[in-house]
């Protein structure tokens, strides 16, 4: 099956007694009930499938885990109760048991940045910095560090720089270290790390895969040599999704192909309007033909379909970035992204807000930079409310 089916059939009819739910429906029990003590036993052992408590199994969340393994190509998937959660696990599955250090991306989601400096380093994991589009200084972190993992996104938040994921993943494997990425931006439509040689992903299913700002959820998916380690962590240590949560994903990852087809047409439209405004300093857009990346972004990405974030520089500061986004009428000023709708986000007073000024501005996350997560709507109603509230 093509992906676009995949998306709308893997994981559903699964026999529930006499019969088969079309869609996968909610099993909220937190235990299960086996008629004979010998059946327990074997499904406890896990030498027969079945679910016994909701730590461990839930039919629900199997059903989106199946999903979601069969769009990336994974040995085996969990379901996390959040992007972060699943995150958290991917660490704790490469590092096991293998060097406590890590080489990250020296632009990541901010709370990823967090939870490596001040979560792990304080538990004896160090973490070296590097800009992961620099792909010399990758190999040469990875070769003088010795690292446990390495950590890329697929596209950066919120510059939208994209990494050689796949010499960099090829480079990882001769180097014996496990690549994981996080895939939120680019979705298993237009980028599958593992494909290219990544031994895990994670998602903020929060984003693109629910699609309509409902769910806070995750997924971690792992390659055969880390699938089964993910589901045992995950199991002792419970960072689960909720069973609604699941249902809620599984549903809106059904559109996902139609959705994200859309918002990154709609991206293309709006990443070139706004270049061409005399307000706007600079358009981050991975579409963009002279983006930093370009070469890369050919070589991973299918054509035309680049993503639906861009990020802008507003001439000014934070003052007028407030003005700008308190004048939006349609677009919607909040913390997220990847949903239906469009929205806007301040990195600097939200993503970003726990790095001091003086990172920030290491990174080239400066004063006037805005972000979009374009959304399903018309792109002319985009524009115009885009138009209006930077003309006033
Ligand atoms: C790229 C990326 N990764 C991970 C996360 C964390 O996901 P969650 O908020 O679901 O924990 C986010 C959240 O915005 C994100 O943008």
């Amino acid at each position: 099956m093509k992906i676009e089916s995949k998306l709308v059939h893997a994981g559903d009819r699964k026999k529930a007694g006499d019969f088969i739910p079309v869609t996968t429906p909610i099993y909220t029990a937190a235990s299960y009930f086996y008629d004979s003590m010998a059946q327990l036993d074997r499904v406890m052992g896990r030498e027969e499938e079945g679910p016994s408590y909701a730590r461990y199994d839930n039919p629900t969340n199997n059903a989106l885990e199946e999903l979601v393994n069969t769009l990336e190509g994974g040995g085996g998937t969990v379901a996390c109760a959040s992007g972060m959660s699943a995150m958290q696990l991917g660490v704790m599955t490469a590092l096991l048991d293998r060097p406590k250090r890590i080489v990250a991306a020296n632009v990541l989601y901010g709370a990823t940045v967090s939870m490596l400096m001040k979560i792990l380093e304080p538990f004896g994991i160090e973490t070296r910095w590097v800009d992961i589009c620099d792909f010399p200084a990758v190999e040469k972190a990875v070769a003088e560090a010795k690292p446990g993992l390495i950590i890329m996104e697929t596209v950066s938040n919120p510059l939208l720089r994209v990494g050689a994921m796949d010499k960099i993943a090829q480079m990882a494997k001769s180097a014996n270290v496990p690549l994981l990425v996080d895939n939120t931006f680019a979705t298993p439509l237009l980028v599958r790390p593992l494909e290219l040689g990544a031994s895990i992903v994670i998602h903020s299913a929060t984003k693109y895969m629910s699609g309509h700002g409902d769910v806070l959820g995750g997924v971690i998916v792992a390659d055969n040599e880390y699938c089964g380690t993910i589901r045992t962590l995950s199991r002792t240590v419970g960072p689960v999704m909720s069973p609604f949560e699941a249902y809620l994903t599984m549903r809106g990852i059904k559109t996902m192909g139609l959705r994200v087809e859309r918002q990154c047409q709609n991206a293309c439209r709006i990443a070139s309007w706004l270049a061409s405004h005399p307000a706007i300093e600079r358009v981050h857009f991975t579409g963009d033909p002279s983006h930093p990346d370009a070469t890369t972004i050919a070589r991973l990405f299918p054509k035309n379909l680049y993503g639906a974030m861009i990020s802008f520089e507003l001439k000014g500061g934070r003052a007028e970035v407030f003005r700008f986004m308190e004048r939006l009428k349609m677009i919607v000023r909040a913390t997220s992204l990847g949903d239906v709708h469009t929205m806007i986000l301040y990195p600097a007073m939200a993503s970003h807000r726990d790095l001091s000024p003086k990172h920030r501005a290491r990174l080239g996350i400066h004063d006037g930079l805005v972000r979009i997560s374009v959304g399903i709507e018309a792109p002319e109603d985009i524009i115009t409310d885009l138009e209006q509230a930077l003309q006033s």
